[in-house]
C-alpha cells in the first residue's frame, strides 16, 4: 500500500530529537524554530516528559471515559492555576480541528442559534465546521459548505455589529494571533469591543488559542493582553508536546448535560500523563517568561535586519514578512544552514520554536538567517 500523497515534503526525515534541536537519518544537527509546527513547547524528548509517559505506558495507557480518571482532574487543575481560568470547565479532545468542532456546537447548543461569525484569513481546522469557518475556500470540501459561517475583516467592529445585530450568531471565532494568516494580531481594543458586542447579543465568544496559547506568545493565552475572558478557549498542539491532544476551557455559564459532548480517546491516561509533565516542566522552567523574554530579543534583532519587509509577533510566534516569496530561503535555511523554520502563505516565514528556546540558540539562529538574505 502507498500513503496518500497529500504532503509536499522536504527531502529530509527527522529520526531523533532533543531540546530545541533535531537529527535527520544521516546524524546531522539541525535548529528547530519550527517546532513541528508549533506542537513542540517544552522542547524534544525533554525527560521529565519522557518519565511521565514511560511511567504511565507501564501503568495503565488507556481506559474508557466510562470510569474516573483523576489523572483529567489533575490537569484540569493545573491548568486552571497557570492559565488564571481555575473557574472554567475542561473537555478534552484529540486535535485542535475538534476543539473548535466541539466549541462551535456547544456554543449552538447554548444558543439555539446556527450561525458562526469568522475573521479573514482565518484557520481553525479541516473537519466539517472547523472547515467551513476557515477562510480558504480550496481545503471547503462541498460537504462542509453548509452557509452557516459569514467572514468579516479581522479587525473591522462595525461589520461584526452588522452581523450581530441580527440576533442570531450562535458564536464569534478568532485566533489569539493569525498564525496560517501570516501572523497577525488583533488589535486589544478590537478583542475588547468583541467581547462587549457578544455580551449585548448573546453571542458566544470563541477565543483559537490553539497556535497562539500555551505559553507561546508570553503570555499563557495570547488574548490576555487585551484582558477579556472569552467564553470558551480552545487549545492543541503544545498542550501535550506532540502526545496528540485538545481542548476546550468552558465558561461557568455553560452547563453540561450527560452526552451532549463525548469521545473516545479524548482524556485518555497517556494523553493526560503527557499534558500534566508539560505543565509541571512550564512551571518548573518559567517557559511563559522565557518565550517572552527570547520572543522580545528575537523581534528587535530581528527588526535590525536589512530586506524585511516587516516583522511581526508576540513571544515565540514570530512572522518575516518578505517583499518577495521566501520558498528558496526557507531551503537555504534547511539545506546549508540546518534551520527548520514554518511559512504562512507565499511570503511570510513563520518562527514557532520550542518554548525553551534559549538567547543563544535565537542568536544562533540569526546569525544563520544573515547568511542567507
Ligand atoms: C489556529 C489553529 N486552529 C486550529 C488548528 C487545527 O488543529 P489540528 O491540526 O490539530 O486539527 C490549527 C492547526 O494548525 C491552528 O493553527
Amino acid at each position: 500500500m502507498k500513503l496518500f500523497d497529500v504532503y509536499p515534503l522536504f527531502d529530509v526525515e527527522i529520526v531523533r530529537g532533543k531540546g530545541c534541536a533535531v537529527f535527520d537519518t544521516n546524524g546531522t544537527e539541525y535548529l528547530d524554530l519550527y517546532g513541528g509546527h508549533a506542537v513542540i513547547s517544552v522542547g524534544h524528548c525533554h525527560p521529565h516528559y519522557v518519565e511521565a509517559l514511560k511511567k504511565q505506558v507501564e501503568t495503565l495507557g488507556f481506559y474508557s471515559n466510562s470510569v474516573h480518571n483523576s489523572l483529567q482532574s489533575r490537569l484540569a487543575s493545573l491548568l486552571g492555576s497557570i492559565s488564571g481560568y481555575d473557574d472554567y470547565q475542561l473537555f478534552l479532545i484529540n486535535s485542535g480541528a475538534e476543539a473548535n468542532e466541539n466549541a462551535l456546537k456547544l456554543a449552538a447548543f447554548h444558543t439555539g442559534r446556527r450561525r458562526v461569525v469568522a475573521f479573514g484569513k482565518a484557520f481553525h481546522g479541516r473537519t466539517s465546521l472547523a472547515v467551513e469557518a476557515t477562510d480558504n475556500r480550496k481545503i471547503v470540501s462541498p460537504v462542509n459548505d453548509n452557509h452557516i459561517v459569514t467572514f468579516v475583516p479581522l479587525g473591522d467592529i462595525e461589520a461584526v455589529r452588522r452581523e450581530l445585530a441580527h440576533d442570531d450568531v450562535a458564536a464569534v471565532i478568532v485566533e489569539g494571533i493569525q498564525g496560517v494568516g501570516g501572523v497577525q494580531i488583533p488589535a486589544d481594543d478590537f478583542l475588547q469591543q468583541l467581547r462587549k458586542e457578544c455580551d449585548a447579543h448573546g453571542t458566544v465568544l470563541v477565543l483559537d488559542e490553539i497556535q497562539s496559547g500555551y505559553g507561546r506568545s508570553g503570555r499563557f493565552f495570547a488574548h490576555q493582553y487585551s484582558g477579556i475572558r472569552p467564553d470558551i478557549i480552545t487549545v492543541a498542539k503544545g498542550i501535550a508536546n506532540g502526545f496528540p491532544m485538545g481542548g476546550l476551557l468552558i465558561s461557568p455559564k455553560f452547563k453540561p448535560v450527560y452526552g451532549m459532548l463525548g469521545t473516545t480517546f479524548g482524556g485518555n491516561h497517556l494523553g493526560c500523563a503527557a499534558a500534566i509533565a508539560v505543565l509541571e516542566i512550564f512551571e518548573k522552567e518559567n517557559l511563559v517568561e522565557n518565550a517572552r523574554q527570547v520572543g522580545e530579543y528575537l523581534l528587535t534583532e530581528l527588526r535590525k535586519l536589512p530586506g524585511i519587509k516587516d516583522v511581526r509577533g508576540r513571544g515565540l510566534m514570530i512572522g518575516l514578512e518578505f517583499e518577495q516569496p521566501i520558498k528558496e530561503l526557507r531551503l537555504r535555511l534547511l539545506h546549508e544552514q540546518h534551520v527548520f523554520t514554518g511559512a504562512s502563505g507565499t511570503n511570510v516565514l513563520r518562527l514557532l520554536p520550542p518554548l525553551v528556546l534559549t538567547k543563544n540558540q535565537a542568536e544562533d539562529f540569526i546569525t544563520r538567517l544573515k547568511r542567507v538574505l
